[in-house]
C-alpha cells in the first residue's frame, strides 16, 4: 500500500534519519561543537540529538542555539548551550543541523521562516558541515520567487531599505506578529521585510547585493556553504543530498 505521510512526521522523520546516520558515521561524536537550528523540523532533530545523550551513545556536546526557542528547549532537555564566542566554542563549530525554508538543486537555501536568519547565519556559516533536513515541500526549482527571502532590518532603516530591495526587484511586506501587535521583533531587536522576486533571481548575487545596503543585518539566502540535505518523502523514503 502507497504511504501518504503527512508533512509533520516528515519532518520527524527526515531529523531522526539524519541525526541517527550521522552519529553511525562518526560525524556527531562525543565532545563535538555543535549548532542546533531553529523551527519545526530543527526542533526533532534537538529531539534526536537528546536521545542519543540520554542513551549514552554521545557524551560531553557543546551546543550553540540559533534562537531563544533552541535554547531554552536545550535547557528543558539539559543539552549544555554556549555563546559562539565561549572559549571552548572557539567561534567555530565541527556540525550544524537545521531546516530550511526552501532549498533548489545545488542545495542554495533560504532560511529565516522562524525570523532566527541572523544567529542561523552566524553559527552554520561557521560550521565544517552544514546538515539540513526537510520535508518534501521545501525542495523547489528555483529559490526566491515562492517562499519570501527574509531581510533583518535595523527599525530606523526600514523603509530606505524597503526602497533599495525594490530598485533590486523585490516585492517587500513587513513582518507582522502573531498574538502581538504591530511588526516581529527579532531575537536580536530588529525588523524583518519578506521579500519576493517574479522572475528567477542569481541567489549568490543577491546574497551579496542585499547586505550590501546600509541598515540590512542580514539575509535568509544561504549560498556560501554547500549542505547535506536530508528530505522525507511522503512515501516514507529519505532522499540524502550532498
Ligand atoms: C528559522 C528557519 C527554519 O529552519 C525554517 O523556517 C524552516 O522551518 P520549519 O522546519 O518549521 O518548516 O530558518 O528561522
Amino acid at each position: 500500500m502507497t504511504r501518504n505521510i503527512p508533512q509533520q512526521e516528515q519532518k520527524v522523520l527526515a531529523a531522526d534519519t539524519a541525526v541517527n546516520a550521522l552519529c553511525n558515521e562518526g560525524l556527531i561524536h562525543s565532545g563535538m561543537k555543535i549548532g542546533l537550528g531553529t523551527g519545526s523540523t530543527a526542533m526533532p532533530a534537538v529531539y534526536a540529538l537528546s536521545a542519543l545523550l540520554e542513551r549514552g551513545a554521545v557524551t560531553d556536546i557543546k551546543a550553540v542555539a540559533t534562537s531563544f526557542q533552541t535554547s531554552i528547549e536545550c535547557e528543558r532537555l539539559g543539552i549544555p548551550v554556549y555563546s559562539m564566542n565561549a572559549a571552548v566554542i572557539g567561534g567555530e563549530l565541527d556540525l550544524a543541523i537545521d531546516g530550511a525554508d526552501e532549498i533548489d538543486p545545488e542545495c542554495r537555501l533560504i532560511k529565516g521562516g522562524g525570523a532566527a536568519l541572523l544567529r542561523e547565519k552566524i553559527v552554520e556559516y561557521s560550521a565544517r558541515l552544514l546538515v539540513i533536513v526537510a520535508d518534501e515541500t521545501k525542495a523547489v526549482a528555483h529559490i526566491g520567487t515562492g517562499f519570501a527571502v527574509p531581510v533583518e532590518v535595523i527599525g530606523e532603516a526600514r523603509v530606505p531599505v524597503m526602497r533599495a530591495l525594490e530598485k533590486l526587484g523585490a516585492s517587500c511586506v513587513l513582518r507582522e506578529g502573531v498574538r502581538k501587535c504591530g511588526p516581529v521583533i527579532t531575537d536580536n531587536g530588529n525588523m524583518i521585510l519578506d521579500c519576493r522576486w517574479s522572475a528567477p533571481i542569481d541567489p549568490a548575487a543577491m546574497e551579496r547585493a542585499i547586505n550590501d545596503i546600509p541598515g540590512v543585518v542580514e539575509n535568509g539566502l544561504f549560498t556560501r556553504v554547500r549542505p547535506t540535505v536530508f528530505i522525507a518523502h511522503a512515501d516514507g523514503t529519505v532522499e540524502r543530498r550532498a
